[in-house]
């Protein structure tokens, strides 16, 4: 009978604290299944040596840098990788410029052309992905960088900052543009709250359930959905 694992918030911050020390007999996750890895689900025979662990990806779009710092504190939390998504042209440094273009772009449904661009995305299970909130949705370049490399059929986690809509109707929009995806419960910081939004992390890391389990290193490992 398969119990699902969610580490307690008590687990969370312990491991996360003293994760070497206190997982430092476990084997490494991805050679063999950790005692509470296959509490949480016993993978079939051979399964566990043969699947290669994947990196957590944060990437995130910020215009003007509140984003940036809540995908720092996600990245400090869960490891793997961070990138920043940069159009290839710079929006306006005039607030209300780049307020109107943003809103011309969704109407028009636009693709702005962006310069960044993940090597393999194969490297990744789960991704989290981080913009503001334009205009109740993701800035238009966002849809782009998530067409251009493929992220449909990951898993995806959104996170955003606002200035008082919270999410909007971004993950909506999110679902319909990778169908195939997973996409995780999102989390929505106010932008001038970004900088010191870990308890927040935390507690939103800790809800997304066995998605997260811990590694050797004391950081969340991210898993594809049903890898446990
Ligand atoms: C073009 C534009 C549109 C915005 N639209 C919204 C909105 O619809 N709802 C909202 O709550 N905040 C909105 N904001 C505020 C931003 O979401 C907020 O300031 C955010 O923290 C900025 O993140 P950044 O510093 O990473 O760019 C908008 C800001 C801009 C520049």
């Amino acid at each position: 009978m398969a119990a699902t694992f969610r580490p307690s918030r008590r687990f969370f911050l312990k491991q996360t604290a003293t994760g070497a020390l206190a997982l430092g007999l476990l084997p490494l996750v991805g050679c063999a299944a950790p005692a509470w890895g296959a509490e949480a689900q016993a993978p079939a025979a051979g399964a566990a040596a043969a699947a290669k662990p994947k990196k957590p990806l944060v990437v995130y779009f910020s215009h003007s840098g509140n984003t940036r710092k809540l995908a720092e504190i996600i990245h400090k939390k869960v490891g793997g990788d961070l990138l920043e998504i940069e159009p290839a042209t710079a929006y306006p440094s005039d607030y209300q410029a780049t307020v109107d273009l943003a809103k011309k772009e969704q109407q028009e449904n636009a693709r702005p052309a962006v310069k960044t661009k993940i090597a393999d995305p194969d490297e990744y299970g789960v991704i989290f992905l981080g913009y503001p909130n334009w205009w109740s949705s993701m800035p238009m370049p966002v849809w782009t960088f998530v067409e251009q490399n493929k992220l449909d059929g990951h898993t995806i986690a959104p996170f955003d900052t606002h200035g008082g809509g919270g999410l909007g109707h971004s993950v909506d929009d999110l679902k319909k543009l990778v169908p195939h995806s997973k996409v995780l419960k999102g989390l929505a910081v106010r932008g001038t709250a970004a900088g010191g939004a870990e308890k927040d992390v935390e507690k939103w890391l800790e809800g997304l359930g066995n998605a997260l389990i811990m590694t050797t290193t004391g950081n969340p490992a991210i898993y594809p959905d049903g890898a446990y």
